[in-house]
């Protein structure tokens, strides 16, 4: 079967098509239309403008497909239905509807943060039919994104927990903004990622609500580290062997604040894995990191391709919730919910 997968939930504009059987899928495409160029100037996502280029990129994206492809032979569109933001949401939603109407096709609405998990399952290879690597449940799922630091326990694909989540800021976002501070462009993740490599020497920086259960703060964390740059900047210049430490301190400090709770969700569940997905799952020092506190485990991380949000994601995740059986819906059925 044919699964065309539509993501629009945030900054990245993903339409992909998939064929799926059984247990195993091939992607067939994959197309992406990032929007960062956009966005930097205004050092993060702007609602309206991601609107008006989802609008303007999925079209276009459709007619990619299009070139090679009979889109009657679609079987279904998988659409991102939420959390993410409103407006960026509506232009796909839109965009979804008169698709399916002109199609005459069902769609499956997806959990963009389901997605996030669904996507350690498989690699990003084109043109290529590859088995759909099987989680050894019950699972811990950590998704740790630009909107979202979420931990959950699933004991199958159907039966999930939400443990706990950031009551602020997420992860990415913490990166995000103190990449600001160090004027580093956006998205900050990747850029702190790079220069904390030439790290020499480590602050000490805090690690709100550690002891309070599965929840997560950041924004103490963040304040802590924009009023120690700015301290700094009082006395020296924010040269890059200064920047490289503050990099690397911060990240190390969030990556640890991620791991102290998963161990001790790891001591109070039984569980046979860990997942870590979303877009900061693409840190290989947070994978080191992880692999190490945890070196008898069975750990899945998506390729890092796959970590941020596209439109394959979207797609496998409607082939998984087809074999789940679950509702499909006709173009007015479908429904959107922001963050
Ligand atoms: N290599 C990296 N290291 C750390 N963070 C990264 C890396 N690559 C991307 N990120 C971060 O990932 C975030 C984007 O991830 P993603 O696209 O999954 O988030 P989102 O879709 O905006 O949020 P959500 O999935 O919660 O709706 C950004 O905050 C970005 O800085
Ligand atoms: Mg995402």
């Amino acid at each position: 079967m044919f699964i065309l997968g539509i993501e629009t939930t945030c900054d990245e504009t993903g339409v992909a098509l998939i064929e799926a059987k059984d247990e195993e899928i091939k992607i067939l495409k994959n197309e992406l239309a990032s929007q960062i160029k956009i966005h930097q100037k205004y050092g993060g996502v702007v609602p309206i403008l991601a609107a008006r280029e989802h609008q303007k990129n999925l079209p276009i994206l459709l007619k990619n497909i299009e070139k090679d492809f009979d889109l009657q032979k679609i079987d279904y569109l998988a659409f991102s239905v939420g959390p993410g933001l409103l407006p960026a949401l509506v232009s796909g939603k839109e965009f979804v509807q008169d698709l399916a109407k002109k199609l005459n096709k069902k769609i499956i609405p997806v959990n963009h943060l389901e997605a996030h998990f669904y996507s350690v399952t498989i690699k990003n290879n084109i043109g290529r039919w590859q088995k759909i690597k099987k989680i050894m449940f019950p699972a811990l799922v950590l998704i740790v994104s630009g909107g979202h630091t979420n931990l959950y326990l699933f004991k199958n694909w159907r039966d999930k927990k939400l443990l706990g989540m950031s009551l602020d800021d997420a992860a990415g976002e913490v990166l995000d903004k103190c990449a600001r501070a160090l004027n580093l462009p956006y998205p900050g993740g990747p850029e702190i990622e790079k220069i904390a490599k030439n790290a020499k020497n480590y602050f000490s920086l805090p690690k709100p609500m550690l002891q309070r259960g599965y929840f997560f703060s950041f924004s103490g964390l963040k304040t802590a580290f924009v009023d120690l740059v700015a301290e700094i900047k009082k006395f020296r210049k924010l040269d890059e062997g200064v920047k490289s430490d503050l990099a690397a301190s911060l990240q190390k400090t969030i990556f640890e604040i991620l791991t102290f709770k998963l161990k001790k969700a790891k001591e109070n569940f039984r569980v046979k894995s860990i997942v870590i997905s979303g877009g900061v799952s693409a840190n290989q020092t947070l994978k080191k990191i992880i692999k190490k506190s945890f070196p008898r485990e069975k750990i899945y991380f998506p390729q890092r391709s796959l970590a941020t949000d596209n439109g394959v994601n979207i797609a496998l995740g409607g082939f998984f919730l087809l074999s789940l059986n679950e509702k499909t819906l006709e173009a007015e059925e479908l429904n959107i919910f922001s963050r």
